[in-house]
């Protein structure tokens, strides 16, 4: 993999700030998107655009054709059914939309939902509320000294959900995916996979869950498309989420009936244009080739990591056997908001704060983090930037 050619197919990578060249080490926030991704919707609204599904017009119905040809693309990236992939915003609505239409539907008063103690917000936020409404009991799967899920933890009979992370957005732990799910399905539960940290590294071959949910964003694709695969079975059953345009077969005064799937889950007017986009992402991570993007990220994980140990003061956490290149720590004597500060006058972008996973920041006793997360076109020489300029900031907090 070269990464010094293909770090030329991101155009913002060229920028400088403060007169030193861009460091994007923020990618688990989101990551910078090839020419191809931002021509693929440039060249939808410049020469294909119209709304899709509506209208027998040559340019609606070739406008449908990309649209659903992206969503072919999704599919086959996740070796499922067309029909089994709903675009949504982001991975936060594709998850709410499970709580809210699967959630609502079925949990009783005494069921069980579980979640983890290292869920970012958007899988456990949705669960607490609708738990609460239903009368369910939530219980977290608990987090080790090490940043991985404690095998010990039994679920109760009464577990009707799982629904947690493929992989930390903090600590990069890599979840054993195939094994919570089969413990979790002893117990009859249904399981929700929140891969908006996994999929952007091509983790997609490791569930038979019920739901898989990530972001278009976090893995070169545009801002606002996003994707829940559901299981046929499961989605049919389910109720949808949101009600209009598209998601209807017949409406009466009397009542109404759904569309079939996928489109009963896509009600309005579709992000078509970045849906395309996403595709696009996806054909060109494809191309560089996952196992070798992995490659380069463990590399980069392992420099990084080796280089922040030797800085004095510095605290890393986690330290997971399967591992994103994900490295959050903290500096004794400083606020991750200065540290992010003086890395920001270094022109490296991370970020600081408790990444919306606050029960994870109470698990580790931290208020916050400084996060550096990696993608395929960060370099070494990015790793030494960031624990230079981690040096620096340790003289004027030590
Ligand atoms: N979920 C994103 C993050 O972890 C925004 O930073």
């Amino acid at each position: 993999m070269d990464v010094d050619a293909l770090r030329m197919d991101f155009p913002v990578l060229r920028r400088t700030f403060n007169g030193k060249p861009l460091a994007y080490l923020d990618n688990a926030a989101s990551t910078q998107k090839p020419e191809s991704v931002i021509q693929a919707v440039s060249d939808f609204y410049s020469a294909s655009y119209s709304n899709v599904h509506r209208s027998v017009s040559s340019l609606s119905m070739e406008a449908t054709q990309l649209f659903e040809a992206a969503r072919e693309k999704v599919a086959s990236f996740l070796k499922a059914k067309a029909e089994e992939v709903i675009f949504t915003r982001n991975a936060t609505e594709s998850l709410n939309l499970v709580a809210q239409a699967w959630g609502r539907h079925n949990l009783r008063k005494g069921d069980v939902v579980v979640v983890t103690e290292m869920d970012h917000h958007s899988n456990l936020v949705p669960w607490q509320q609708v738990a609460r409404e239903a009368g369910a009991k939530l219980e977290f799967v608990p987090v080790t000294d090490q940043g991985e899920l404690d095998d010990s933890f039994e679920f109760p009979e009464a577990t009707r959900v799982f629904s947690f992370a493929q992989v930390s957005n903090v600590l990069g732990t890599v979840n054993d995916v195939k094994a919570w799910t089969k413990k979790a399905r002893k117990q009859g539960a249904l399981v929700v996979v929140d891969g908006a940290a996994g999929a952007p590294h091509g983790l997609v071959d490791v569930f038979d869950a019920d739901f898989y949910a990530f972001s278009g964003h976090k893995m070169c694709g545009p801002m606002g498309a996003g994707v829940l695969w559901g299981k046929k079975s499961v989605l049919e059953e389910m109720p949808p989420f949101l009600f209009g345009g598209s998601m209807i077969s017949k409406v009466k005064k009397e009542g109404t009936t759904w569309a079939e799937l996928p489109a009963k889950f896509e009600a309005g007017t579709p992000n078509a244009a970045d849906a395309i986009g996403l595709s696009r992402a996806v054909d060109y991570l494809q191309r560089v080739g996952f196992s070798s993007i992995q490659k380069h990220e463990e590399k980069l994980l392992k420099t990084t990591l080796d280089l922040l140990s030797d800085v004095p003061g510095v605290t890393v956490y986690g330290s997971a056997k399967a591992r994103t290149p994900i490295v959050s720590f903290n500096l004794a004597g400083a606020h991750t908001h200065d540290v992010g500060s003086i890395l920001d006058a270094n022109a490296i972008a991370v970020r600081s704060g408790n990444h919306c996973a606050q029960v994870l920041m109470d698990r580790l006793n931290i208020a916050g983090a400084t996060r550096a997360s990696f993608y395929l076109y960060n370099t070494e020489d990015e790793c030494h930037r960031l624990a230079d300029a981690v040096k620096q900031a340790q003289m004027v907090f030590a």
